[in-house]
């Protein structure tokens, strides 16, 4: 993992010098352009980083792979029709960008179509290998793919079977910058910042060497990962957050020190904004009963344990990211924050004190205003971190 990735921030700098609105309402292909290619087809050469792709998000991001995201949009959609709008899928421009009738998609003139393989897809190999540039946005941005179909990478092989090209954008996480930069909704709110929140490669930590060679009949051992996992990835997880506790005996009620330290490059959780994280700390006595607790049921019974972005309108908090004004509370922990908590635990006879960092893709309220199907992945309750202090 020691050749390539240059450092980012230039192109974060370009891309706010360029300012320039995003043109059109999808991503752009030349005239005569080359059609994208079905995965499927890569499949057969590129057997190890197929596997990847297909259990990866990326696959997995379209209405009828991902069923939050469709709850989501139906809300959406509903929303518009309730103000007199038409219901439109401008999320096609990340979650299923090879659309072959995206622009209708966007403007809602289509619906998805689950029988449409193009709709189906998410963001498959020939859409990112043919990014060619990125159109800055002010809502999000947009691509510009390229006209004769070469695949592109930082450093070709040269022996590939199929047209390659060598491209900067791939060197680093620039590349990934046309749907994880920002997400503004029309009233300028920060639904998603990742350009503001974090600035390294990118690529170091989601798309690391794995064994294998990236194709048949290559002489490399390994390939970069195209897993490309975060929150939904429990291994991902433990390595966003450090966790320490300490406890001070002395002290009567006993005073409980905790830090939390952001070691990924961007907020923890990151950057999706139903994400929530909490710490829930217990006491127990020398029979193992809990004698004290920060939360009894809900994390936000105890708001300084809870990582969480929220949204508002007018006096109206934790509204959907399409009705908010602006962010009415922002806790999650920042690209490189140590954040210490205290807790005074008010009891004797205690033998243990056990601090845990939970994580959820969905906060519940979240789940439940956007009808997001409770189906054990949705729900699931990721214990990240726990550590345990004997007294
Ligand atoms: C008939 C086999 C075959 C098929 C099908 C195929 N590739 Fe390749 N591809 C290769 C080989 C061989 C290499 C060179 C790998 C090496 O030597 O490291 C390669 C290299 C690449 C590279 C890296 C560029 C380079 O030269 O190192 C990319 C990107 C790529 N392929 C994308 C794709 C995509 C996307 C598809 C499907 C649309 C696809 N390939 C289909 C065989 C194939
Ligand atoms: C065409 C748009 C697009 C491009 C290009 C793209 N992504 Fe994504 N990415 C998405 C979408 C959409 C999701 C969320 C899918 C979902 O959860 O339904 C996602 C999800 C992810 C996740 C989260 C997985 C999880 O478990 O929640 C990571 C990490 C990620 N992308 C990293 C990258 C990196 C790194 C690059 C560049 C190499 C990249 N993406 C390029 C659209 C894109
Ligand atoms: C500018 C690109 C972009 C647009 C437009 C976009 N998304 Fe996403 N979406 C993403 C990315 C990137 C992720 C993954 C980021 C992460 O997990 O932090 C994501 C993740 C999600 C997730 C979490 C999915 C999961 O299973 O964890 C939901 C739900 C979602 N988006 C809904 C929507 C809806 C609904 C729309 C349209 C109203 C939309 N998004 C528009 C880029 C986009
Ligand atoms: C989210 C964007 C994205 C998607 C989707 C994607 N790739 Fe890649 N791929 C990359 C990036 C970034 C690299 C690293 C490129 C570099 O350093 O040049 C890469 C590298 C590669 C390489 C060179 C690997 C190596 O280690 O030498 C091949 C081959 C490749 N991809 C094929 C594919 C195939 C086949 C698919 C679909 C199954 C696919 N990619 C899907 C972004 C993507
Ligand atoms: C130092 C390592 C590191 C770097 C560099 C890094 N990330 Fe992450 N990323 C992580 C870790 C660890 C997680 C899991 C924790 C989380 O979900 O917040 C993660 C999670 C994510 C997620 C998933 C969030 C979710 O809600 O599921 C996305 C999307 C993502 N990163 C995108 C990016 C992008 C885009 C870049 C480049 C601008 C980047 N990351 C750079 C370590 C890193």
């Amino acid at each position: 993992m020691t050749k390539r990735r240059t450092p980012f921030t230039v192109f974060f700098a370009l891309i706010f010098l360029a300012a320039a609105a995003a043109s059109g309402s999808a991503h752009q292909f030349p005239a005569g352009a080359e059609k994208l290619a079905k995965s499927e087809e890569c499949s057969g050469c590129h057997a190890a980083i197929y596997t990847e792709w297909t259990a990866s998000m990326h696959a997995n991001s379209s209405p009828f792979k991902d069923n939050a995201h469709n709850a989501v949009r139906l809300k959406f959609a509903a929303s518009l029709k309730q103000m007199g709008k038409t219901p439109s899928y401008h999320c096609a421009n990340c979650h299923t960008p090879m659309a072959d009738n995206i622009a209708d998609l966007m403007s809602g003139k289509a619906q998805p179509d689950s029988d449409n393989w193009t709709h189906t897809e998410g963001t498959g190999c020939s859409f990112c290998h043919r990014i060619e540039s990125i159109v800055p946005g002010k809502e999000f941005n947009q691509y510009v793919l390229n006209k004769d179909g070469s695949f592109y990478s930082s450093n070709p092989s040269g022996k590939a079977p199929h047209k390659t090209a060598k491209s900067a954008l791939f060197s680093s996480g620039e590349v990934c910058m046309g749907c994880h930069s920002h997400m503004r909704n029309s009233k300028g709110a920060p639904i998603c910042v990742m350009d503001e929140e974090g600035a390294s490669n990118c690529l170091t930590c989601h798309m690391p060497e794995a064994e294998g060679s990236p194709a048949a009949g290559s002489e490399k051992k390994t390939h970069f990962s195209h897993a490309l996992p975060g929150g939904h990835d429990i291994d991902m997880l433990r390595k966003a957050v450090s966790l320490d506790m300490s406890v001070d005996t002395s002290a009567k009620p006993l005073k409980v020190a905790v830090t939390l330290k952001n070691i990924s490059a961007h907020t923890f959780p990151s950057t999706m904004p139903m994400r929530l994280a909490f710490l829930k700390l217990t006491a127990e006595d020398s029979s193992g009963r809990v004698v004290w607790t920060n939360i009894k049921e809900s994390p936000m019974e105890d708001m300084q344990s809870v990582l969480v972005k929220m949204f508002k309108a007018g006096e109206e908090k934790g509204v959907a990211p399409w009705k908010a004004e602006a962010v009415a509370m922002d806790t999650r922990l920042k690209k490189g924050e140590e954040r210490k908590l205290s807790y005074t635990v008010p009891s004797d006879n205690i033998k243990t004190v056990s601090v845990s960092l939970i994580y959820r893709l969905f906060a519940p309220p979240a789940m439940k205003m956007m009808g997001i199907p409770a189906d054990g992945k949705n729900d699931k309750v990721y214990m990240v971190i726990k550590k345990k202090v004997d007294l």
